[in-house]
């Protein structure tokens, strides 16, 4: 029976506690209600009586040794997973830093420039009504914007849609706002029409407004100048084509000289040398009167890029649909942008 109590006292010398999973398995082993140190001391009734003394004592020593061991190797293991381990002179993890979506880049860049000549940033809602989307902008009730085939929708209401267009905004600006009204309104729209590399069914506006006394055709070219040669370089030149749209009167789609071949005509350009960059025109007196501004004393122009567009244009992208597919190795390239 003694022989039992030295064993045990050897094997728990010799147990190798090197982590939580041992220590426990150590604590099962010896020190639970079935363990080795217990069962000896269930056996103690058995000793004959004037052994009692002497294997009462060695159990007790083997259970006070079993225990330190326990607590020693819990505390240096707690010791072990809290200490400090760093060794301050290697070279840090430089963190990963994510970038700006080239749209956002774009976007804020086109803030930043109409900023700069006092135009000032809203939003306007996604979901719109009939109103604000085409009546109020002139369109006439059977223009084909207003067909299901170009636009969404909300259950079947004719009344409720997706806006088409960020022009959507103006007419909201002007309902709330008198003249003099300097402002800009980015903002994503969405329009039925299939997928391909050149278009899709949501992208983003940047529409302008400007509505004011005396507001000229010419202040229209020389700000959309201004805008051209800040976005794309400072030899940029516009060209401005008639056209027709049916808030703006006169209207006008504007090109820039282009910017990959400089003018001298490549594949972008079609060469021509000109690529178109956007819409606009001078604010049509109804438009204002729709909004109870006075066309007898305001006048106003107005302007719409997609940033889709001067995007595709500015970085040489040549597939709308990397935009939203969000594959990081597309999105990574503008990370030294600002
Ligand atoms: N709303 C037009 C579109 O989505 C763009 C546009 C053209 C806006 C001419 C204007 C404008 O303000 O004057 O195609």
């Amino acid at each position: 029976m003694l022989q039992n109590v030295t064993d045990i006292q050897q094997e728990v010398i010799d147990y190798n506690i090197t982590d939580i999973v041992t220590l426990e398995e150590f604590r099962l082993l010896f020190l639970s209600k079935k363990g080795k140190v217990s069962l000896l001391f269930d056996q103690f009734k058995t000793v004959p009586a004037e052994q009692k003394k002497e294997f009462g004592q060695k159990l007790n020593d083997l259970k006070n040794l079993a225990i330190a061991k326990l607590t020693n190797a819990q505390a240096d293991l707690l010791v072990s997973k809290t200490k400090i381990d760093i060794d301050f002179s290697l070279p840090g993890d430089s963190s990963q830093i994510g970038s700006r979506h080239p749209l956002s880049l774009v976007r804020n860049k086109i803030n930043e420039i109409f900023n700069r000549i006092g135009f000032t940033i809203s939003d306007g809602p996604e979901i719109e009504d009939d109103w604000h989307v085409f009546s109020a902008l002139n369109f006439p009730a059977d223009h084909p914007a207003r067909d299901m085939q170009d636009t969404f929708f909300i259950e079947k209401n004719p009344d409720i849609l997706l806006r088409t267009h960020t022009s959507s905004v103006q007419i909201r600006m002007m309902e709330s706002q008198k003249p003099p009204i300097r402002a800009l309104f980015p903002g994503r729209v969405f329009r039925n029409e299939a997928i391909s590399a050149r278009a899709h069914c949501i992208f983003h506006q940047v529409e302008g407004l400007y509505v004011d006394k005396n507001v000229s055709f010419a202040d229209l070219k020389q700000t959309l100048l201004y805008f051209a040669k800040e976005m794309f370089g400072k030899d940029t030149q516009i060209r401005l084509r008639p056209s027709f749209f049916p808030f703006t009167e006169p209207s006008a789609e504007m090109d820039i000289s282009c910017s990959i071949c400089g003018g001298k005509g490549c594949n972008i350009c079609k060469h021509s040398g000109w690529v178109e960059i956007l819409g606009c025109g001078m604010v049509d007196p109804n438009v204002l009167e729709a909004c109870g501004i006075d066309s007898k004393e305001f006048t106003g122009f107005a302007f719409g890029m997609g940033i889709e567009r001067i995007t595709m244009l500015k970085y040489q992208i040549n597939d709308i649909r990397l935009f939203f597919e969000n594959d990081v190795r597309f999105i990574k390239q503008f990370t030294s942008e600002a």
